[in-house]
C-alpha cells in the first residue's frame, strides 16, 4: 500500500473516533511553534519558540536566518509539544503543518520536516493555510463559536475582512490594497526608534498618549470594504520628520496613540459597515464578529471592537492574547476541520508562499 492509501484509510477510521489528536507545526515566519490539539478545540500543549532575538538586530525578519533557525528548532519544539501533552508520536492521530502563505524558506523547513515525520510514522498529513489558522484560534478560545461569522484578520502580512460561511468555507469581503495593519504598526514604530516587532511596543506606548494630538488623513480605497495603510504610514513619517526638522522633541506617546487611533478607527469602521449592510439582508438575525491575527492583541482594537459590537448588538469573539500571534495550536485547530472533510496531503505537498485564503 502506498503512503497516501494508508493515510486515506486511517483518515476514514478517524471520523469514527471520539478523540482525534493532531500534532501541528508552524514555521511560516519567525516563530517555530508546535502543538497538540484535540478535536480542533482543546489545547493539550502549545510550544512557541520565538526568533525575535535573532532578528531584532536587523530591525525585521531576515529570511535566511529564519529558515536556519527553524531547521535547528523544529525537532526540539516538536519533542517538547509531545512531552507537554504527555503523548508519544505513536498516540498522535494525524500531523499538520502550515503550507503558506509566508516566507518560502521558512515554510519549506516545516513542510519537509512534517512530510518526513508523516512518511516515517505512516500518519495522515494536513497542509494548513496560515490565515485560516489565525481565524481558527477563535475556536480554541471559544468552544461555543460556530460559523457563520464575520472575521477581521489583521496580522503582519494580512488585513482581510472575511465571511466565515462554514468550516473551511470563506468569502472575501475586503482586503488591504497595500500594507497590512501589522506592517504599518511595525514601520511607524521604527520611525519612533522602537525595536522590532514594533506593534506591541507602539500599543504599550500609546496607552500613555493623547490619541487626538495629531490628525492623520483618512485612507481612501477603491473598494467599499477594502483597506489601505500606506498613505497613513507616509503621513505619519512626514509628521515625525517635520517635528525633527524643526528641532522639536518627539512626543512619542502622543504620536503612537494618534497612529493607533487612526488604524483602529479605519479597521473597525469598515467592519461595522459590513455588519450594518448584512443586517438588512440577514433579517435582523443575531450576528457574530471575530478578530484574528497578531494585531488583534492590540488593546485599542479590542476596545474598539467591543464598543462597535455593543452598538450593533453583535456577539464578539477574540482569541486570548497568546493565541493572537503565531502559534502551533491554531494550525492544529484548522487542520482538524480539514481532516474531517478528508483534506489530507500527499508527500508531493509543497510550500506555497503566496497561498490565498479565497481564490
Ligand atoms: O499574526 P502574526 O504573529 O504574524 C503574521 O502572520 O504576520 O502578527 C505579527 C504582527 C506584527 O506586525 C506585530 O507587530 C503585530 O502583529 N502585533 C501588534 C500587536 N501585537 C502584535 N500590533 C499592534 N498591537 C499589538 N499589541
Ligand atoms: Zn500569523
Amino acid at each position: 500500500m502506498t503512503y497516501l492509501e494508508t493515510a486515506r484509510r486511517k483518515t476514514e477510521e478517524l471520523a469514527k473516533q471520539e478523540k482525534v489528536r493532531i500534532l501541528s507545526l508552524e514555521t511560516s515566519c519567525d516563530e517555530t511553534a508546535a502543538a497538540v490539539v484535540e478535536n480542533g478545540r482543546v489545547i493539550l500543549s502549545n510550544v512557541v519558540f520565538s526568533q525575535i532575538d535573532l532578528h531584532e538586530l536587523y530591525g525585521g525578519v531576515v529570511p535566511e536566518i529564519a529558515s536556519r533557525a527553524h531547521m535547528e528548532a523544529c525537532d526540539r519544539v516538536i519533542d517538547q509539544a509531545l512531552r507537554e501533552a504527555g503523548m508519544k508520536l505513536e498516540e498522535i492521530d494525524a500531523l499538520a503543518v502550515t503550507k503558506g502563505p509566508g516566507l518560502v524558506g521558512a515554510l519549506l523547513t516545516g513542510v519537509n520536516c512534517m512530510k518526513g515525520l508523516a512518511f516515517a510514522a505512516g500518519k495522515p498529513l494536513v497542509g494548513v493555510n496560515h490565515i485560516e489558522g489565525h481565524v481558527s484560534a477563535n475556536y480554541l478560545s471559544h468552544p461555543d463559536l460556530e460559523p457563520p461569522f464575520l472575521c477581521l484578520v489583521v496580522s503582519g502580512g494580512h488585513s482581510h475582512l472575511v465571511e466565515v460561511e462554514d468550516y473551511g468555507v470563506y468569502r472575501l469581503i475586503g482586503q488591504t490594497a497595500d500594507d497590512a495593519a501589522g506592517e504599518a504598526f511595525d514601520k511607524a514604530a521604527r520611525v519612533l526608534g522602537l525595536p522590532y516587532p514594533g506593534g506591541p511596543r507602539i500599543d504599550a506606548l500609546a496607552e500613555e498618549g493623547n490619541p487626538e494630538a495629531f490628525v492623520l488623513p483618512k485612507p481612501k480605497t477603491a473598494g467599499k470594504y477594502d483597506y489601505s495603510f500606506s498613505g497613513l504610514k507616509t503621513a505619519f513619517i512626514n509628521t515625525v520628520h517635520g517635528l525633527e526638522q524643526r528641532g522639536e522633541p518627539l512626543p512619542k506617546a502622543d504620536l503612537a496613540a494618534s497612529f493607533r487611533r487612526a488604524v483602529c478607527t479605519e479597521l473597525m469602521e469598515k467592519a461595522e459597515a459590513v455588519i450594518r449592510s448584512r443586517r438588512q439582508t440577514a433579517g435582523g438575525k443575531e450576528q457574530a464578529f471575530a478578530l484574528a491575527g497578531g494585531v488583534s492583541a492590540n488593546r485599542e482594537l479590542r476596545r474598539t471592537a467591543e464598543a462597535m459590537c455593543r452598538r450593533q448588538g453583535v456577539k464578539l469573539f477574540m482569541p486570548v492574547i497568546p493565541l493572537c500571534t503565531d502559534n502551533g495550536a491554531m494550525i492544529g485547530s484548522a487542520a482538524y476541520y480539514r481532516l474531517m472533510r478528508g483534506g489530507i496531503a500527499g508527500l508531493n505537498m509543497n510550500a506555497e508562499p503566496a497561498l490565498r485564503l479565497v481564490n
